[in-house]
C-alpha cells in the first residue's frame, strides 16, 4: 500500500523554502527549558510537544504504549514562553509529532561527519497514512554553518550542504538521509525542529513558500572532506573495540537518533 508522502519531496527528498522573517519575532527560545539527551554530550534539546506534554526528548516508540512520532502533546509551560514558535511549526497544517527547539555548541566538520545519523520518525507508522519528515527552522543566524544530508554515509561525494541562515527553512526526509550539522559558530546555534505528517497540507505550504529542491549547496575544502573520512573511520573502529571490550555491539549509534 506504501504511505501517502509528499510530491515536494519526491525528486531529491529535500527542499529549502522562501526565508522567514526570523528578525521580527521575539528571540523566545532562549528563555526554554533545556534537558540533554543521553550520551549526545553537550547537545541540548527544549522540547514544545512529546510523547505526554512533558518535557521529553524520548521517542514516541520508547513508551507505553509506543506511538510513530504523531499526536505530539504540546508542552503547557514551554509554549507559554514560546507561543511563536508554536505557531510557527503549526503553521503547515500537517499534523505534528515531537517538536523541540536544539541547541548545539561548535564543532568540527569531522565531528558532524562522526555524528550522521538516519532518524527512526516513522517506526511504527501504519503504511495508508502520512510519511513523517523533519522541518528546520534556523532561529539563530549561523551564516557559515550547514547542515550536512549523505544518503550514503561514506560517500562525500553525496553529500549536500544547506547554509543555516537566520529564518532559513528546510524539510527533509530524515529517515532516508544520514544528517547533522557543522556548526562553526562561536555560540550556539538554536533551531526549531518538528516532525510533519506528510499530505496535502504540507504540500500546499512547501509550494506556497516556493520549496526548492536543488538549492545552492555549500562548497568546503576536500582535504577537510578528506581528513574527516579518515577520522570518520578511526572513531567508528575505536568505539567499536570500546563496546567489544564491554561485550556489546554499539554501531549504529542509537543515541543520534533524536
Ligand atoms: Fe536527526
Amino acid at each position: 500500500m506504501g504511505f501517502i508522502t509528499s510530491a515536494a519531496l519526491a525528486e531529491t527528498g529535500y527542499v529549502v523554502l522562501d526565508d522567514h522573517d526570523q528578525a521580527a519575532d521575539p528571540a523566545e527560545w532562549l528563555d526554554l527549558e533545556y534537558v540533554g539527551w543521553r550520551s549526545s554530550g553537550i547537545t541540548r534539546f527544549a522540547p514544545l510537544a512529546s510523547y505526554a506534554g512533558e518535557i521529553d526528548c524520548n521517542g514516541f516508540w520508547n513508551h507505553t504504549p509506543p506511538r510513530t512520532d504523531k499526536d505530539g502533546v504540546w508542552v503547557e509551560s514551554q509554549i507559554a514562553i514560546a507561543p511563536t514558535l508554536q505557531r510557527r511549526a503549526l503553521e503547515p497544517g500537517a499534523g505534528v509529532g515531537r517538536c523541540r527547539v536544539i541547541e548545539l555548541q561548535p564543532n568540527e566538520y569531522a565531528d558532524a561527519i562522526y555524528n550522521l545519523h538516519q532518524d527512526d520518525n516513522n517506526r511504527l507508522n501504519d503504511e495508508g497514512s502520512g510519511w513523517v519528515v523533519r522541518g528546520f527552522f534556523n532561529l539563530s543566524d549561523d551564516v557559515e554553518s550547514m547542515l550536512i544530508l549523505r544518503s550514503d554515509r561514506f560517500e562525500p561525494a553525496s553529500e549536500i550542504r544547506l547554509p543555516l541562515r537566520a529564518g532559513s527553512r528546510i524539510v527533509v526526509d530524515t529517515q532516508r538521509f544520514w544528517h547533522a550539522v557543522w556548526h562553526r559558530g562561536a555560540a550556539p546555534r538554536y533551531a526549531l525542529i518538528t516532525s510533519w505528517t506528510s499530505g496535502p497540507e504540507l504540500d500546499a505550504y512547501i509550494a506556497a513558500h516556493h520549496g526548492d529542491p536543488h538549492p545552492p549547496t555549500a562548497g568546503i575544502d576536500p582535504q577537510i572532506v578528506d581528513a574527516a573520512q579518515i577520522e570518520l573511520h578511526r572513531r567508528i573502529e575505536e568505539r567499536r573495540l570500546a563496546f567489544e571490550a564491554l561485550g556489546t555491539v554499539m554501531e549504529p549509534r542509537p543515541d543520534l537518533s533524536i
